[in-house]
C-alpha cells in the first residue's frame, strides 16, 4: 500500500524553502518522500560516475539514458560496478523485494545517490524521478537534498494512444512523443495504425497497401466544410522503421500496441483492394472526416484471408502481447443489404449482423490467441460477447468497463468524457489551437477515477488508464504536444498515484517545474489550466 508519510508533509515547508533547487516532488508524484530533517545534500559534481550491475546489458543502457538526461553542463560517466574502485555518485542496482515489478527506492546520502528496482524497468522509473527532481539546474554541481524516496504505479497499463492515421507523423516525433511518456511514468504507445483517411503500416506481402492507401487526394478545410486544400496527402511506417521505433520504446520501458482498425475505418484498404467491400467500390481514401458507411464485408472469406495477412505481419513486426482490433464505429447498413454478408449470417445461424460482427471478432481472437496474443477492442467489441481474455477499451463512458469487468474481463478505461485529449482544453476556444469540439479541461482530466462504481472485487480487473489523441485537426507535432501537455501530467497521476492520495491544488504546484523541463526540452505545452 502506498502512504505519504507525515513526515513528507512536515518537509514540504523544508522544500518549498529552497524552490527553483533540487525538488522531488515530481509529476506523478513518488508515493513515499522522506527528506532527512537535518537539511543535508550531497553534492553531485561534473564527472560524475553512474555505476550499474556488471555485465547486465539493459541496465547499463538504463545508465546511459541517465548520463543523458543530466547531460546538460555535466558529463557522466558510465561504468560496470564491478570495474569501479572509489566509489560512485550515482548506483543503478536491482535486488529490490517487492510484489510490483516496477517499484524502486532512491536515496541520497553521504554515500551518494542508489536507485534500486525490483527490476531494470524499475529502475528506469527511479532515474526518471532523479532526473525530474534535478529538472533544469545543471551546472558544474547540483546540490541534493539527503532522502529516501519509495515509489511504485497504481496500474500495469498506463497508456496515450497516438492517431498516425488522419495525420502521419515523423519517426522522429513519434521517438519524441515515446521519450514524453517515458517522462511521466506511462508505459503503453497505443499506435492507431489505419483508418478511412490513410492506411500507414506496410505490410510487405500486400505492397500495395501501404503504398496507395496511405495517400488521400486532398483534405477537406475546417470540419468538413465542403472546401479542400486540393494538396495530396500521404506517409507511411515501413516495416523497418516499426521496429526501429519498437525497439526504441522498449529501451524506455514503453510497450506499443499497435491497432489496426476492423471492420470499420478501413477506407484506406477498401480503395486498394475494393472487392473486400459489400458493394465492390470504387472506394477513395477519404478526404473528410466523420465514420463511413462503407466497412468490410464481413460474408467475403478473402476478408478473414485479408485480415490474417495483416496482422501476421503486424505481429511479426510487434512484439506487445496485446493487438488492438479497434472494432469501434462500424455502421452495419451495408450488411443488412449485401448477399454474401446475409448468407454468412444464414450459415452461421446468426439472427443479427451485431452476431456479424461477433463472428470477425472471435475470428481474429482466435488467430491472435494461437500466437500468444491477446486482443484489445474498443467496447463495442463487448456487445456480441468476446473470449474470456480479451481485453475491453472502454471509450462511450466508463459503462462498457464497468460491464466488461463485471464479466471478468481486463479493461482500459479511457472515456471521451475525461480522456479525450483532442477536445479543447480551455473554455474559451479562440486562443487554443484548433480541437475537434469538446471540453476536456486538466482538472477534468486529473479527476478521473477508474474503477468509480466498481466493488472491490470488480475494480481487480481495470487495469488501467489512457488518454486518446485523434488527429483529425490535430496535424504538426508541435500542436500534437500542446493537445498532450499538461493533460499528459494529470493521467499521469491518475494512473500512478492513488486516488485518495491525488490532490489538484498540490498537483498545480508541481507543475511549473515540469514546464521549465518542457521549455529546456523544447516541447510545446498549454499554459493555462483549467
Ligand atoms: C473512438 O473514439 N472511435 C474509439
Ligand atoms: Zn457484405
Amino acid at each position: 500500500m502506498k502512504r505519504i508519510s507525515s513526515l513528507f508533509f512536515a518537509s514540504l515547508v523544508a522544500v518549498a524553502s529552497v524552490a527553483g533547487e533540487v525538488n522531488y516532488e515530481v509529476i506523478p508524484l513518488p508515493c513515499n518522500i522522506q527528506l532527512s530533517e537535518k537539511g543535508e545534500v550531497y553534492s553531485l559534481s561534473q564527472g560524475a560516475v553512474v555505476t550499474y550491475a556488471s555485465g547486465n546489458e539493459r541496465m547499463a543502457s538504463v545508465a546511459r539514458l541517465l548520463a543523458d538526461f543530466l547531460k546538460v553542463d555535466a558529463d557522466f560517466v558510465v561504468v560496470p560496478q564491478a570495474d569501479v574502485k572509489k566509489g560512485a555518485s550515482i548506483q543503478l542496482i536491482l535486488g529490490l523485494k517487492q510484489e510490483n515489478q516496477e517499484a524502486y527506492t532512491l536515496t541520497v546520502d553521504k554515500r551518494g545517490i542508489v536507485i534500486q528496482g525490483v527490476t531494470e524497468e524499475g529502475v528506469f522509473r527511479g532515474i526518471q524521478t532523479l532526473r525530474k527532481a534535478i529538472g533544469t539546474e545543471g551546472g558544474e554541481q547540483v546540490s541534493l537534498p539527503y532522502v529516501t524516496i519509495q515509489d511504485e504505479p497504481r496500474f500495469p497499463y498506463r497508456g496515450v494512444m497516438l492517431d498516425v492515421a488522419r495525420h502521419y507523423f515523423p519517426v522522429d516525433f513519434i521517438k519524441q512523443y515515446i521519450d514524453v511518456l517515458a517522462l511521466h511514468g506511462c508505459n503503453q504507445l497505443h499506435w492507431h495504425l489505419t483508418d478511412d483517411q490513410g492506411w500507414r503500416f506496410e505490410v510487405k506481402s500486400m505492397p500495395e497497401l501501404a503504398k496507395k492507401g496511405s495517400v488521400r487526394k486532398q483534405t477537406v478545410i475546417g470540419r468538413n466544410t465542403g472546401i479542400y486544400d486540393g494538396r495530396e496527402y500521404g506517409g507511411y511506417y515501413t516495416q523497418q522503421e516499426c521496429r526501429e521505433i519498437v525497439e526504441y520504446a522498449a529501451r524506455r520501458f514503453v510497450n506499443v500496441v499497435p491497432e489496426i482498425d476492423l471492420p470499420g475505418h478501413m477506407l484506406g484498404a477498401l480503395h486498394v483492394y475494393p472487392e473486400l467491400g459489400c458493394t465492390g467500390g470504387p472506394y477513395e481514401v477519404w478526404p473528410i472526416w466523420g465514420v463511413s458507411r462503407d466497412v468490410l464485408c464481413a460474408g467475403n472469406p478473402k476478408t478473414i484471408e485479408f485480415l490474417k495477412g495483416v496482422y501476421d505481419e503486424l505481429c511479426d513486426v510487434f512484439p506487445s502481447k496485446f493487438i488492438h482490433i479497434g472494432g469501434d464505429e462500424s455502421p452495419r447498413d451495408r450488411w443488412k443489404e449485401c448477399p454474401k454478408c446475409q448468407a454468412k449470417m444464414k450459415e452461421l445461424g446468426l439472427t443479427s449482423e451485431a452476431e456479424l460482427q461477433t463472428y470477425i471478432n472471435k475470428e481474429m481472437d482466435s488467430h491472435l490467441a494461437a500466437k500468444g496474443r491477446t486482443l484489445i477492442g474498443w467496447d463495442e467489441t463487448l456487445e456480441g460477447g468476446l473470449s474470456e481474455n480479451a481485453v475491453v477499451m472502454s471509450w462511450r463512458g466508463i459503462k462498457g468497463g464497468i460491464e466488461a469487468a463485471r464479466q471478468h474481463h481486463r479493461v482500459v478505461m479511457t472515456p471521451t468524457s475525461h480522456c479525450y485529449i483532442d477536445y479543447y482544453q480551455l473554455k474559451e476556444q479562440r486562443i487554443q489551437p484548433m480541437a475537434i469540439g469538446g471540453y476536456v479541461p486538466v482538472s477534468k482530466v486529473y479527476g478521473f477515477e477508474p474503477t468509480a462504481e466498481l466493488s472491490t472485487d470488480e475494480a481487480r480487473y481495470i487495469m488501467g488508464a489512457q488518454v486518446n489523441l485523434w488527429t483529425e485537426y490535430v496535424g504538426a507535432p508541435e500542436h500534437a504536444m500542446y493537445m498532450l501537455l499538461p493533460r499528459l501530467d494529470a493521467i499521469s497521476e491518475v494512473q500512478w498515484m492513488l486516488g485518495e492520495q491525488k490532490n489538484f491544488e498540490a498537483f498545480k504546484g508541481r507543475l511549473p517545474r515540469m514546464q521549465t523541463l518542457y521549455r529546456k526540452l523544447g516541447y510545446k505545452y498549454c499554459d493555462k489550466v483549467e
